[in-house]
């Protein structure tokens, strides 16, 4: 897929039958870091301040105050007044009084990429990962992957295992994302068919609600998916710089 990152006007509107992807290049930002350090209110300051290596430090910083700087698109307020409250399992929320228009969101983050899911009323989880060689592939499959899956994994060469691995990884992460659980939610139990089309065929906890799976690479060496709850939505990409 031929993806064409747009780069946004001042303000952007979002309708239900609307998923916008956005990315950012971290590095790129960071030359920018101390303007993007003033967007984090107190809370997220001694967050970044705690992160006991820098770059972990930096790639904190960088990606929410770029998620200020997005969900400030859409909601007509500047980055420094957007506030969010924390579910149970640390997922991010806008508080109510400034969200009017029911803007649901997820970040990840990977090495210098971030990737940023918005919708507007349903819920969404992303996550991206930096390929790189994963030789414990097959017994991480086995520790936190179906049975099935791990069947799977285990038949194929060290290069399709790794790139399998990424896959099943993403795409699990993301749609726990979505639901607000997080891995804890057990990655075992969302299984895909990566076999085309690319699906999710078992879901915990979805209340009936089928969500659909998208991955795309926002940059080279990177894998991102998407879980966004079903409905007939089309994609658009956003990049910031
Ligand atoms: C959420 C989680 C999957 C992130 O994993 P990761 O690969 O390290 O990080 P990613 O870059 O993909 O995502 C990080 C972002 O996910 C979001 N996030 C955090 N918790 C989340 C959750 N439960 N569900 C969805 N999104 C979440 C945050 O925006 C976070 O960004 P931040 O840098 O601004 O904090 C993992 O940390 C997790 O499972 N957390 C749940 C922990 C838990 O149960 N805590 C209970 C006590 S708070």
């Amino acid at each position: 897929m031929n993806i064409i990152w747009k780069s946004p006007s001042k303000h952007l509107t979002i309708n239900p039958q609307e998923v916008h992807i956005w990315k950012t290049n971290l590095e790129q930002l960071s030359i920018d870091f101390q303007n993007s350090f003033n967007l984090l209110n107190e809370e997220e300051k001694i967050k970044a301040q705690r992160f006991h290596f820098e770059k972990h430090q930096k790639r904190f910083t960088l990606a929410r105050s770029s998620l200020k700087k997005i969900l400030s698109f859409y909601l007509s307020i500047s980055p420094q007044d957007i506030k969010f409250q924390y579910s149970d399992y640390g997922k991010p929320k806008i508080i109510d009084k400034i969200n009017l228009i029911n803007l649901q969101f997820n970040v990840s983050h990977s090495e210098d990429i971030a990737i940023y899911g918005v919708t507007c009323d349903y819920f969404i989880g992303v996550d991206v990962e930096y390929i790189r060689p994963m030789p414990e592939a097959e017994n991480l499959a086995k520790r936190f992957f179906s049975q099935k899956e791990y069947q799977q994994i285990r038949g194929l060469s060290s290069e399709e295992k790794n790139r399998e691995f990424f896959k099943l990884w993403t795409g699990k992460e993301a749609y726990l994302k979505a639901i607000g659980k997080g891995i804890g939610g057990g990655l075992e139990k969302v299984e895909i068919s990566t076999h085309k089309p690319i699906k999710f065929i078992n879901l915990p906890e979805c209340n009936n609600i089928n969500y659909n799976l998208l991955y795309l690479t926002p940059h080279d060496n990177y894998l991102a998916a998407i879980a966004v709850e079903e409905n007939e939505q089309t994609y658009h990409y956003w990049q910031l710089n």
